[in-house]
């Protein structure tokens, strides 16, 4: 059996040599340009579209990520990238579930406990208790009810939150309140505090992240946005946060990353940045998962995963 692997950051000798030892019937190499030789299986991020092309007899491509707005996108410019009948998956979890709990935890938590303002009173010496917002009035929003959503509601259960969810679809989740569709957009907004981000990039969407949709949330709202920055409309947060409609915002995802150097994102002081590592790929994790997906395909079987090319997801 033979597998291609391309990212462009990851070590590609210790995938390859990770590959190997778990499925020791494998030849995993480097894709390079030019490779035309036959392969069974694809490992891909940002794939070139040469490396993927006219490949028929792929059993199956798999996406070194949860996310795979990248190669929908290269898909729709050239739809050809992808032999017709060949699946695309994705990494389901793999370890991302229990980052972002970890990443939402922390921000929900020390908005409720009101941290950074007692971090601004140390800073001028002042010994002043201040008041939390009541428990029951701190409900999280999550924009997402997929494996991480899912995931993310459960942590916040666990601090006794009140938790929402809105997805496309119907969902029945232990302890929390479930919207789904456009039609109930509206009614799970207006009751959120703090609006988490767990959606595909997809063009249903795409900036969704809007003065509208902010302007629907409880006042003195909070927002963490974990999935893609082509969900937000910049300047529609600064605004937001101007009007004093969003209090702070903990983003991970930017509309161009790395951020620019002098994006006002960097100076405000309502809003935490990181660089785009809210939940990384945890190779060994990632390899584990790979590896059985493609025993359960050389079975015949269709492992979980695979990503719905029309949905987008
Ligand atoms: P997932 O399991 O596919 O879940 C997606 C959820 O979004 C589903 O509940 C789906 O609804 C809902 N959804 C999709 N389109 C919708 C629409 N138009 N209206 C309402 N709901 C919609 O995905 P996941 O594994 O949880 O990952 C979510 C995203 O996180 C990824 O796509 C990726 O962009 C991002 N991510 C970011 C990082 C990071 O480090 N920042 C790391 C990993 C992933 P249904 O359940 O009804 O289908
Ligand atoms: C990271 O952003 C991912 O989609 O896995």
């Amino acid at each position: 059996m033979d597998i291609i692997f391309y990212h462009p950051s990851f070590n590609a000798k210790k995938w390859q040599a990770g590959l190997e030892q778990r499925l020791p019937q494998a030849r995993v190499r480097e894709w390079t340009p030019g490779d035309r030789a036959p392969a069974d299986y694809a490992l891909v991020r940002q794939p070139p579209v040469a490396m993927l092309q006219g490949r028929t007899d792929l059993k199956g491509v798999f996406a070194l990520g949860a996310g795979v707005d990248d190669i929908l996108n290269q898909l729709r410019e050239h739809p050809q990238m992808l032999a017709a009948g060949v699946p695309l998956f994705r990494l389901e979890d793999t370890g991302m579930g229990r980052q972002m709990q970890e990443y939402a935890v922390w921000h929900v938590l020390g908005w409720f406990r009101r941290f950074n303002d007692y971090q601004q009173q140390k800073s001028q010496a002042l010994w002043q208790p201040l008041r939390n917002p009541g428990r029951d009035a701190f409900t999280i929003g999550i924009l997402g009810a997929g494996v991480l959503g899912r995931s993310v509601a459960e942590s916040l259960r666990y601090w006794g939150f009140p938790v929402r969810c809105w997805s496309r679809t119907p969902k029945t989740l232990p302890g929390v309140t479930s919207f789904h569709g456009e039609a109930q957009l509206s009614e799970f907004l207006s009751g959120t505090r703090v609006l988490i981000n767990l959606l595909p990039n997809t063009p249903q969407t795409v900036g969704i992240l809007n003065r509208g949709l902010l302007s629907q949330l409880q006042p003195e709202a909070y927002l963490i946005n974990l999935a893609r920055g082509a969900h937000l409309v910049e300047e529609d947060l600064l605004a937001a946060l101007a009007a004093g409609e969003i209090k702070a915002a903990a983003l991970d995802v930017f509309a161009q990353e790395p951020l620019a150097q002098d994006h006002p994102f960097w100076t405000h002081p309502a809003i935490a940045i990181t660089p785009h590592n809210a939940a990384v790929t945890l190779p060994e994790e990632a390899m584990d998962y790979i590896a059985d997906a493609i025993r359960q395909r050389e079975a015949g079987d269709m492992p979980a995963g695979q990503v719905d090319l029309a949905r987008g997801y």
